[in-house]
């Protein structure tokens, strides 16, 4: 049976991501130091004899490469990170730390014990925001925050090492993940789980802007499937590739979605536009399709459904 180590598995993407590979019949090392991953959202995952829980930091030396030495996986997807774009402001040196120094453990772990496959969550904040629409893996690399930073530097640390070592490289660019178990706790959450709670509680929701601001909403089902491909099918050569549905969808489109499964629900309150924020935002989903027969698949309004009914 395949085994898969997975960094940052108690996370949003990372125990999606879990599930998926358990369902495939794979053996899964779920890693988690539980700084921002959550216990509840493994709690499926780990009723499986092939799940194992292994609590640990992936930044700090040693800890990794003894458990990969140990362990011998065919692949690690690496998805533990600092995941907020104004947290990586607040505190670049912790976001060089969890974003860039991890990785680096990750690529020397790999090399160590001879894992033949790497699948990497990047970012479509790589691009920053002057991305022609839609993105295509060639666009300009001009990232406006510590965070995108980081993204494009581990790109460059695990494909170097991929190159020199022998071992193949997924690097994955997400664009606007959403779904369940995606934490709404801070103002600067994905704007869809913000605007799930809101209407969960039956509260309005504040619009930036005149909503006609578009971003390429992607099902997190979607980008864990996505993670499975990179992790588990044959032949794959290192490279990169966009993880997007190729569609733009506006806050108004959403919150229209919303008002329909919620009748009741009060009128949005408008505020004014947030201060570098990216009107449009697009990715082109030519590349994961050819590299990793990768199609999304979850219609954004089946997915708001899917999160009102899960509610
Ligand atoms: C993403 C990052 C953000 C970062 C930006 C840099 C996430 C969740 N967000 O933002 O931290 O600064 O890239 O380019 O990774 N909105 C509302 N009401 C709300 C919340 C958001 O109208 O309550 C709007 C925002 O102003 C934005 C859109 O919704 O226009 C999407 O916001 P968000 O989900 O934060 O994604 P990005 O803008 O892509």
């Amino acid at each position: 049976m395949p085994h898969v180590l997975v960094t940052g598995a108690a996370g949003f993407i990372g125990s999606h991501t879990v599930d998926q590979l358990l369902a495939a019949g794979h053996r899964v090392t779920a890693v988690d130091d539980f700084r921002t991953g959550r216990r509840e959202n493994l709690a499926g995952a780990l009723r499986s004899p092939a799940c194992r829980l292994v609590e640990a930091d992936v930044s700090a030396e040693d800890a990794l490469g003894q458990l990969v030495a140990g362990d011998r996986p065919e692949a690690i997807v690496h998805l533990a990170a600092l995941v907020s774009v104004p947290e990586s402001i607040r505190d670049p040196g912790l976001n060089f730390r969890l974003n860039v120094v991890a990785t680096q453990r990750v690529a020397e772990a790999a090399r160590g014990a001879g894992v033949g496959r790497v699948v990497f969550a990047s970012s479509a904040a790589v691009y920053g925001d002057a991305a022609p629409l839609p993105a295509g893996e060639e666009a300009p690399k001009a990232p406006i925050s510590p965070y995108g930073a980081a993204k494009l530097a581990s790109e460059a640390l695990l494909l170097g090492h991929a190159a020199a070592y022998g071992f193949t490289v997924r690097c994955q660019r997400y664009f606007n993940v959403f779904g369940p178990r995606q934490d709404p706790g801070s103002p600067y959450s994905g704007v869809i789980s913000l605007f799930a709670r809101r209407h969960r509680e039956g509260t309005a929701v504040t619009l930036f802007g005149d909503g006609g601001q578009t971003r390429d909403f992607i099902s997190v089902h979607d980008v864990a499937r996505a993670n499975v491909l990179a992790a588990t099918a044959p032949g794959l050569r290192s490279g990169t590739a966009n993880i997007c549905t190729g569609r733009g969808t506006s806050l108004r489109e959403v919150l229209a979605v919303f008002q329909r499964l919620y009748p009741a629900a009060p009128a949005p309150q408008f505020a004014p536009p947030r201060e570098g924020d990216i009107r449009h935002s697009r990715g082109d989903p030519a590349a994961a399709a050819a590299a990793l027969g990768f199609r999304a698949a979850v219609a954004v309004e089946d997915g708001l459904a899917e999160l009102a009914a899960s509610a």
